[in-house]
């Protein structure tokens, strides 16, 4: 299997619960490798671009809000297959559907406030990574 990038946001639920370090725990006992990372407050403009495949869902305006009611950690992960590797570990986007020892399961809030995010295809993990890091600012 190929040692792979996926691009991960600790969402503004988590962030503010102080659990940057229980959720980044869990990514790395996982496999997955944490090669770059920074703490931001995203801007409506850029919380919209990165959301844009979902602009015509009815959630899309509280989705944006959400993630720019505090700060998110930008993450790009290294592993082992590192897109499904981070997205099992993550669990199903509604945490009541999440299986046990899950990030969503363990930490999530709500169907919205799920506490992270991952790319859902190695296509798309380029397109995030390049949306928020310069390649240089990775360091694996
Ligand atoms: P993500 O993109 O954040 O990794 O999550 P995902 O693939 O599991 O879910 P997706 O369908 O891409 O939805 C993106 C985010 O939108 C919020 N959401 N709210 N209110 C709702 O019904 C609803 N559905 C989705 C969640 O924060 C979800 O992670
Ligand atoms: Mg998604």
């Amino acid at each position: 299997m190929a040692v792979t990038r996926t691009f991960s946001i600790i969402k503004p639920d988590a962030t503010r619960r102080n659990l940057t370090g229980a959720v980044t725990k869990m990514l790395e006992e996982a496999g997955l490798r944490v090669v770059a990372s920074k703490r931001i407050q995203m801007t409506k403009e850029q919380a919209e671009g990165f959301y844009a495949v979902h602009k015509e869902r009815p959630f899309f305006g509280e989705l944006v809000d959400f993630m720019i009611s505090g700060p998110v950690v930008v993450q790009v992960l290294e592993g082992e297959d590192a897109v499904k590797r981070n997205r099992d570990v993550m669990g199903a986007t509604n945490p009541a559907d999440a299986d046990d020892g899950t990030i969503r399961k363990t930490y999530a809030e709500s169907i919205e406030a799920n506490s992270v995010h991952g790319s859902d295809s190695d296509e798309n993990a380029k397109i995030e990574i390049d949306y928020f890091f310069d390649e240089k600012e990775i360091v694996g």
